[in-house]
């Protein structure tokens, strides 16, 4: 095999971060630029050529339509370049998963796109940047990981961008996948594929859009009463996701509430506050107009 041609889009996150100790807890995420952590990984002796940018330099809390805008940018020239054979982006953990499942939406699956991010800042005894950017690129660099839309690198798993979420605030092992649990398993010499690519064709499923609507997400809890919809709904509101009890259940009076808008118009969608389980369509759906998220959680239904 030649060798492969990566390209690096850095945002930012614990794998870009400091603490003033090995031993501390509080860090700041985005503090390594991408020429720094480029020489981090040159130690490493993996054969590729790396070439990076950086797009931001922040901790994924800040991550929204402004930066995504760039990186989508960024990844789609890459993607168009015949001398690339892969993209890698580093990212926050906390929301890495909103960032892979909107690029799944709205790039083409031509090419491998693998999204990578730390538990650990890179002063930390047990920094897990550099393991999982190694998996990473043995990712990026298999023509196989084509096909299979945005993939998500953490610990020595390769998840679906349509699966992944963050299940655990500490541990490196904080990654869960729903409804598949993950897609393959990588180490730096080594990777294994559960099944074949199942994204075949190579065009984009969606357009990207700079100006996202604005869709708030209702996390609902016991004792909830209607007039928290009203707080949450504005002028500005396209949409609305119900974080949901159970299989996206809510207390009577809010059901009501926001069939009521659904009536108008506004589109309802029913997910569910828990960490896995399916929101199925139900007879109700059709009468309220709401929904179903099934397997997505509320933050990628929105
Ligand atoms: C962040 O998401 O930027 C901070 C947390 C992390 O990267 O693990």
């Amino acid at each position: 095999m030649n060798t492969p041609n990566l390209t690096v889009f850095a945002t930012g996150g614990t794998i870009a971060g400091k603490a003033d100790s090995a031993t501390r807890h509080d860090y700041r995420p985005g503090q390594i630029g991408i020429a720094e952590f480029l020489g981090l990984v040159e130690e490493l002796g993996i054969a590729a050529n790396l070439t990076g940018e950086q797009i931001a330099n922040i901790g994924s809390e800040d991550m929204g339509p402004e930066i995504w805008q760039r990186l989508h940018l960024a990844i789609s020239k890459s993607i168009a370049d015949p001398d690339c054979d892969g993209v890698i982006v580093t990212h926050g953990t906390d929301t890495v998963e909103e960032t892979a499942f909107l690029l799944d939406l709205t790039l083409p699956t031509s090419k491998p796109v693998v999204l990578v991010g730390a538990m650990r800042p890179a002063t930390a005894v047990g920094y897990d940047g550099l393991r999982n950017f190694a998996n990473a690129m043995r990712v990026a660099s298999d023509p196989d990981a084509a096909g299979r839309g945005v993939l998500v690198v953490m610990g020595d798993r390769v998840f679906a961008a349509r699966d992944i979420r963050k299940s655990r605030t500490r541990g490196t092992d904080a990654f869960q996948g729903f409804p598949r649990a993950s897609v393959g398993l990588v180490t730096p010499s080594s990777l294994d594929w559960f099944g074949a690519p199942w994204r075949v064709g190579e065009e984009a499923r969606f357009p990207f859009r700079a100006d996202l609507p604005d869709v708030p997400i209702l996390f609902v809890h016991a004792g909830m009463t209607p007039d928290y919809v009203a707080r949450l709904v504005t002028d500005e509101t396209c949409g609305v996701v119900v974080s949901g009890l159970g299989e996206g259940n809510m207390p009577d009076p809010v059901r009501q509430a926001l069939a009521a808008m659904a009536a108008e118009g506004m589109p309802l969608v029913r997910a569910s506050r828990l960490d896995e389980g399916l929101v199925d369509r139900e007879p109700e759906d059709d009468e309220n107009r709401f929904v179903a998220a099934r397997a997505l959680n509320p933050q990628k239904a929105r």
